[in-house]
This record gives C-alpha cells, sequence and structure tokens, in this order.
C-alpha cells in the first residue's frame, strides 16, 4: 500500500505552487489543503519566507517547501517600520522572488500550472497572469467575514460606520449583527491600512480561475449560496489532519510547519491523568497580546474556578501573568490543577478525552478545529475577525457563549467562572454540548469520500488537469 502511495504522489498530474501569508494562522490552513491536493496526485510546492523558513522550529512535512523573500530577511515582519511598509515591500520584493522561483521550477523539469495565493498577497494573480498560469484565491477566514469584507469594499458597509449603527445588516447573512459583532478592523478607525488590504482582497478577484474557502458549505449555507453567485467558490476546509476526520491519508499528524515547538510529552502525559471531559483548554492562538490585567483576570479565574486547565501562555506573554502565578498553583494544588505550557499540539490536545472545553480567541483556526473535535466554547474574541467567529459559535451554531467585557474591555473573572460553569456543568450548557458533537460527524462526512468539501477538491484538481 505505501509503494503504490508513493507512486501515486510521484507521477503527478499538475503541479500548484502555494502561497500562504506568512503567519501560523494562515500557512497551517494552506499546508493541509496542500496535504489533500497531494493525495489526489497534485504536486506542491509551498513558497514561504526566507526569514520564516529559518526560524521553522518544525519542519517536518511531506510537501516541498522553497524560500522567497518579503525584503525582510533578517528580521522579519517585526524590522518593518509599520504594517503598510510590510506589505509594500513584501509586494515588490516578493513579485520578483515568486517569478524566480516559478522560472527555477521550470527549468527544473517541473514547471508550475497555477498558483494558490493568500488574497492578502493579491499580486500573486499578476504573477501568475504573467506565467500564463490559472490562480486559485485561498481565503483562510470564513464565508460571513469575507463576505463582510466584500460589502466594504463594495461601499455597503462604511468605514469607519458613519452613524451610531447597532445592528448592521449584510446582504448574503439573514440575522443582523452587532456594530461589536463585525471584524474589528471595520469598525476600528485607526485600522484604516489594515481595512485597505481585506478590501483589496477582492481588488483583482474577478482574474482568478477559483475562490477558496477555509469552511465547510454546511456551516455556512446561505452565505455561501450568495456568494457564489458573484465568485467561483469552493468551500475546502475544515483544514485540518485526515487523521482527525475521514483518515483516508497516510501519515498525516500534526501541522509540521510551525514556528513554535510544542509541549507535547507534557501536555499529554499531564492530560493522561485527568478524568473525562473535565479539562478546560486554554488559548489565545498565535498572534494576539492579552492587556496586563486582562492576563490576571483571566489568571484569578483559572484558579478560582473549580476545573483543571491547561492554558498556552506564548513566551512572549507570560512576563504578564501575575507574579508566582505558576509557583503557587503548583504549590497549593500539586499538580492537578492546571498546567501552564507556551506552546502545545493543539489537535492532540482538542482530541483528547479529558478535554471538556476550550476557552478561545475565536482565531478561525482554533474554531473550526474545536467544531471538527466536538469541544464546546467560551469565546473571548480580541481583534481582527474573532468577534465574529464568536457570534457564530454562539448565535448561529449554538456551539458555546461568550464571555462579556465590561466598559473597559475587560472580561472579569466572575464573568468567564460563570461561563465555563455554564458550558461545562450545567444544564443550560446542555444544548451547547450536544450540538458540538453534531457539528464533529458533519466535519468528518464533509471531509470524507462524497461529503461536500471532498467534492469540491476532486473538482478543483479535474478542473486544473483540463485547462493546466
Ligand atoms: C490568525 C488570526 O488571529 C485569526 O483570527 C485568523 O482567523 C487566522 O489568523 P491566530 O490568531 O494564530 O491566527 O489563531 P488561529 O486561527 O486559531 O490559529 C492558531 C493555530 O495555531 C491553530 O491552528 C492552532 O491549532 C495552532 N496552535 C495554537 C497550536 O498548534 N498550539 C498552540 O498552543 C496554540
Amino acid at each position: 500500500f505505501h509503494e503504490l502511495e508513493k507512486e501515486m504522489t510521484t507521477s503527478h498530474k499538475a503541479h500548484c505552487l502555494i502561497l500562504p501569508y506568512p503567519v501560523q494562522g494562515h500557512i497551517n490552513p494552506m499546508l493541509q489543503f496542500s496535504k489533500r491536493l497531494q493525495s489526489k496526485r497534485v504536486k506542491i510546492t509551498i513558497a514561504t519566507t526566507k526569514y520564516l523558513l529559518k526560524n521553522m522550529k518544525e519542519l517536518t512535512t511531506s510537501v516541498s517547501i522553497e524560500a522567497i523573500s518579503d525584503g525582510y530577511d533578517d528580521g522579519g515582519r517585526d524590522q518593518a517600520e509599520s504594517f503598510v511598509a510590510y506589505v509594500t515591500r513584501f509586494k515588490e520584493v516578493g513579485s520578483d522572488t515568486l517569478s524566480q522561483l516559478i522560472q527555477k521550477l521550470a527549468n527544473s523539469g517541473c514547471p508550475v500550472n497555477c498558483i494558490v495565493y493568500d488574497p492578502y498577497l493579491n499580486w500573486a494573480v499578476e504573477v501568475a497572469k504573467k506565467f500564463g498560469l490559472v490562480s486559485a484565491a485561498f481565503f483562510t477566514q470564513n464565508c460571513v467575514v469575507d463576505n463582510i469584507y466584500y460589502h466594504v469594499h463594495k461601499g455597503v458597509i462604511k468605514f469607519p460606520p458613519t452613524q451610531n449603527d447597532k445592528e448592521i445588516i449584510i446582504p448574503g447573512f439573514s440575522s443582523p449583527i452587532d456594530a461589536s459583532d463585525v471584524p474589528s478592523f471595520v469598525i476600528s478607525p485607526e485600522a484604516e491600512r489594515i481595512i485597505e488590504m481585506m478590501v483589496n482582497q477582492f481588488s483583482n478577484l474577478d482574474k482568478v480561475d477559483w475562490v477558496l474557502i477555509n469552511s465547510f458549505y454546511e456551516l455556512e449555507k446561505e452565505v455561501i449560496d450568495w456568494m457564489s453567485k458573484i465568485y467561483p467558490i469552493k468551500t475546502i476546509g475544515p483544514t485540518i489532519p485526515s487523521m482527525y476526520l475521514d483518515k483516508r491519508l497516510h501519515d498525516d499528524k500534526e501541522y509540521g510547519l510551525s514556528i513554535f515547538k510544542p509541549m507535547t510529552n507534557e501536555c499529554l502525559n499531564w492530560l493522561n491523568h485527568q478524568p473525562i471531559s473535565s479539562v478546560l483548554y486554554v488559548s489565545f492562538g498565535s498572534l494576539a497580546k492579552l492587556e496586563t490585567e486582562q492576563m490576571e483576570e483571566l489568571a484569578w479565574s483559572l484558579k478560582n474556578s473549580n476545573k483543571s486547565f491547561l492554558w498556552v501562555v506564548r513566551s512572549t506573554e507570560e512576563s504578564k501573568l501575575p507574579k508566582n502565578f505558576i509557583e503557587e498553583l503548583k504549590l497549593t494544588s500539586g499538580n492537578n490543577k492546571g498546567l501552564v505550557v507556551s506552546w502545545c499540539p493543539q489537535l492532540q490536545v482538542l482530541e483528547h478525552e479529558s478535554i471538556g472545553c476550550f476557552l478561545t480567541h475565536c482565531g478561525w483556526n482554533s474554531t473550526l478545529e474545536a467544531i471538527s473535535l466536538g469541544v464546546p466554547m467560551v469565546t473571548m474574541p480580541q481583534w481582527t475577525d474573532q468577534p465574529t467567529n464568536a457570534k457564530l459559535v454562539k448565535d448561529v451554531w449554538e456551539i458555546g457563549v461568550r464571555a462579556k467585557q465590561d466598559e473597559k474591555g475587560i472580561v472579569r473573572r466572575e464573568i468567564i467562572e460563570e461561563c465555563i460553569k455554564l458550558v461545562m456543568e450545567e444544564e443550560e450548557g446542555k444544548l451547547i454540548r450536544e450540538n458540538a458533537k453534531k457539528w464533529k460527524e458533519m466535519a468528518r462526512n464533509v471531509a470524507d469520500e462524497g461529503g461536500s468539501s471532498d467534492k469540491n477538491i476532486e473538482e478543483f484538481v479535474s478542473k486544473l488537469v483540463t485547462i493546466s
């Protein structure tokens, strides 16, 4: 079987160059999609920045990786003066180095047929056109969020909002949403240049052959049907390894391309000693920075709640923990009450039978992973698409609650404790826990043979083979 699998991946039908925006939350889903394509005999080359490649803590994947440059080879994004300076330079240097890579691959006898690009880097379409290649925009966020940015692009939603809209009506999504539930860049006047990049995702979208969405049809039927009338949309998620879903791909474990080193043994050994559904998993993803006051409220809520917890605190956030928090935790309750780690193997954690709830910032990957593994959520969105994802989790899919901020923008410890209790213990949380299980089943079905996302990936591959 392995020989057959090897032969199938070596004699490929087409070659896709995959270009993610260089942050963990965009690399993960594009890598998982790549593995699905590879299993259908499409050769994959992922192009990422020299800086990121140099700084990868884990680089163990079956797909080829090549370096391009964003113009900041030594220090990465942090070296840029501003966000705008970063994306402007990336466009210039990235277009050149991506072109050189395409040329190099052609010279080596393995020409590229298609560029699958992150629409934050929409200049990739021009590179594709220059070489006569087909292209696909890969939206890493869900379709409701994409639809909101689309309507800002069209001028239907104003930026920054002019009136005191309490509720915003968005064509294609029948539930009105509060102004506080739209992506942060839409309502924050300081984010003027960032919203520009979000709306620019659509500026040359009429030139692409496919628009791929990191979601699945059953999750967002209404908005996907609506957007499909405008763009050639294909939903291809959930983008998590096959071993957590349909189990059809061989050797398809964790992410394999990571700028953080997971503390795998510590986490799993600890979880193995906890009772079923007893542990709260807490993580704010790879980018969010919490206010020190918020970090303290969260720390005390975890310590005061009657649940055990596994909490990911990235090393850059650690100094915000209350003084001696970790030491006192160990002293007062041995090793049972809580474990704080700098990074964990999140999918293995969410899949673990001891996990009963996920306190999350609602990054789209984390949300989709919790949906796929049937874990109910307490949401504490921070910025970007997270408030919208939290709205969907609570009101549309009914698989979690939102811990609300006070007027200072801080979620207080009592509120967090109440939410944890509701989701993990109370009768009121029963429907949430049951719904989470239903979505898990659905996620597995859509990825399995003949499921909506599997069919879309099949169709993508056959059209790619025909036109390239
Ligand atoms: C960013 C944005 O913030 C998010 O809102 C957007 O939807 C995608 O890009 P990030 O904040 O990192 O991503 O959050 P998220 O989308 O949840 O991605 C984090 C990824 O890191 C997930 O795939 C998660 O499994 C992984 N992770 C996180 C780990 O593997 N270990 C950890 O300890 C924490």
